[in-house]
């Protein structure tokens, strides 16, 4: 690919494997990949160790970003809470964007990014599944890695985390008018990602 900027925006629920398909989707193509769960996390983590939402934001920097427990459901439930308010959001808008059109292009992923980020991104792809599968693969994805977690508290963030994200006032989670939909509940890892790239090289054509 040339250098030219090409933005890949990849929304959905919680857990939908947006991670996955994003990363596989960057390696494909060659281009960056920014998970902006993770800046949002970041400031969740930070704000359970006491500091301000808006603050948190402001001042989030590349080592907020490496954090251990960024991946527990604490702190993606922290995360989801500081996500409802319009100045965190606000103060997280330009290093999206700007990653967003770097030279080379950009996959992100997220809640909005299809909707408000990148509104013009070349390629929308909304990943979604029921929450009973997205609430099974996480749970499985969290035993691996050690957590001591029943699938009951798993299912119970995910829906909680969906609900607030939905309803929200500002950057609902939603897909947009012109994102192509995947729903992955029947689908392994192999063809969710071939489904996101063909519908990504029918953008490209
Ligand atoms: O990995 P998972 O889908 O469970 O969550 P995530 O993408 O890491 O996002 C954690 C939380 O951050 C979400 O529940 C949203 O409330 C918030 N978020 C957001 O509001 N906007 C984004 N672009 C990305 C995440």
């Amino acid at each position: 690919m040339s250098d030219a900027a090409f933005t890949i925006a990849i929304d959905g629920p919680a857990a939908a494997g947006k991670g996955t398909i994003s990363k596989a989707v960057a390696a494909h193509f060659g281009f960056r990949h920014l998970d902006t769960g993770l800046l949002y996390r970041a400031v969740g983590a930070q704000v359970l160790l006491g500091m301000e939402p808006l603050q948190a934001a402001q001042r989030l920097s590349a080592d907020m970003l490496e954090g251990s427990n960024l991946r527990s459901p604490e702190v993606a439930q922290s995360a989801s809470r500081v996500a409802v308010i319009p100045e965190v959001r606000a103060a997280l808008l330009d290093f999206q964007r700007s990653f967003a059109r770097r030279a080379g292009g950009a996959v992100l992923d997220g809640r909005d990014i299809g909707t408000v980020i990148c509104p013009d991104a070349e390629a929308k792809i909304f990943v979604t599944a029921s929450a009973d599968v997205r609430a099974r693969r996480r749970f499985e994805e969290l035993v691996g890695a050690g957590a001591a977690i029943s699938f009951e508290q798993v299912l119970a963030d995910v829906l909680e985390r969906d609900a607030r994200d939905r309803d929200r006032a500002e950057a609902p989670l939603k897909p947009a008018a012109d994102a192509v939909t995947i729903d992955t509940s029947t689908l392994d890892i192999e063809a969710a990602v071939a489904a996101a790239i063909r519908a990504i090289e029918d953008r490209r054509a």
